[in-house]
């Protein structure tokens, strides 16, 4: 089970997931970028289910939890990705980006470790919850979004001391620059220079994507400040191969340089 696998890091975990043959169910909001992978997680021999949802919905989590033990029995990994940044300095920025980053990146996390702990408790199975956060949790002075990536890192640390009798392991990831859309809310300035780095056309609107072409561009010639989301699908895929004697709690997955925006 992947959050926000519609994009950028949720959906390269997703997709290589499915080509390590797990079943997947990939949820997010847009559902057409999703059939997208689970096409071609079908092409490579996996199975893929697509659950629209918004992870702020608690009873849309238990719904994607159902869905997966629905399908093959059981819950083995939740992946809780889903998230969103407004970067903006705290007395510049507004109620509702904080609402909204405090509701994706924080209590939508809460919701689905809790949710899939009690669904792979049911079943006694050796589980795994992935947590992903951010190399921001690091940074003392990284805003609002940083606060939410700290809060991320204390519930993974609290969660595994309070899963030490069960055989479910929780893992905290935390990237540093990832070439996704994540930053589509920072400066339009700041994307248009990427959008010229790919020596690409299109058009910068605030808030909105760019192109997978432009950013897998952009990714190549910054390759020494940013990293690919594939980067990170590595980085889950250790964790959650390693036999159940060893337990990753956390990985620093980073560009070689910072970049700070
Ligand atoms: N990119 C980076 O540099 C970076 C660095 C460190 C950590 N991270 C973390 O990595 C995670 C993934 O981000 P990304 O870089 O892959 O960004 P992204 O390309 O913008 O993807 C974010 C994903 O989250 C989903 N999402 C957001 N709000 C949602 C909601 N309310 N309900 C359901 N899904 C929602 C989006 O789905 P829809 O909008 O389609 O619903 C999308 O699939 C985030 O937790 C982010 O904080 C990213």
């Amino acid at each position: 089970m992947v959050t926000g696998a519609s994009s950028g890091i949720g959906r390269a975990i997703a997709e290589r997931l499915g080509a390590e043959g797990a079943y997947v169910v990939l949820s997010g909001r847009e559902q057409s970028a999703m059939e997208e992978s689970a096409a071609r997680i079908v092409a490579s021999g996996g199975k893929a289910e697509i659950v629209v949802a918004d992870v702020r919905d608690a009873n849309a989590i238990q719904g994607l939890v159902n869905a997966a033990v629905g399908a093959v029995g059981q819950l083995d990994v939740f992946v809780n990705n889903a998230g969103v940044s407004f970067l903006s300095p705290i007395l510049a920025s507004d109620v509702e980006s904080w609402r909204l980053m405090l509701e994706t990146n924080v209590l939508a996390l809460l919701v689905g470790c809790q949710t899939a702990v009690r669904a792979m408790r049911v079943t006694g199975n050796r589980g795994h919850i992935v947590n992903i956060s951010s190399a921001a949790a690091r940074d003392p002075n990284s805003g609002v979004y940083g606060a939410t990536k700290h809060a991320v890192n204390v519930i993974s640390n609290s969660l595994r001391l309070e899963l030490l009798e069960d055989p479910i392991q929780v893992t905290t990831i935390m990237p540093g620059l990832v070439a996704t859309n994540i930053g589509r809310n920072v400066d339009v300035a700041v994307l248009e220079g990427l959008v010229l780095m790919s020596g690409l056309e299109a058009e910068v609107r605030a808030g909105e994507r760019l192109p997978d072409e432009v950013l897998e561009r952009a990714q190549a010639a910054l390759h020494d400040i940013m990293i690919k989301a594939d980067d990170v699908a590595d980085a889950v895929m250790y964790a959650l191969s390693r036999p159940p004697s060893v337990h990753v709690a956390e990985i620093v997955v980073r560009p070689n340089k910072d970049f700070a925006l």
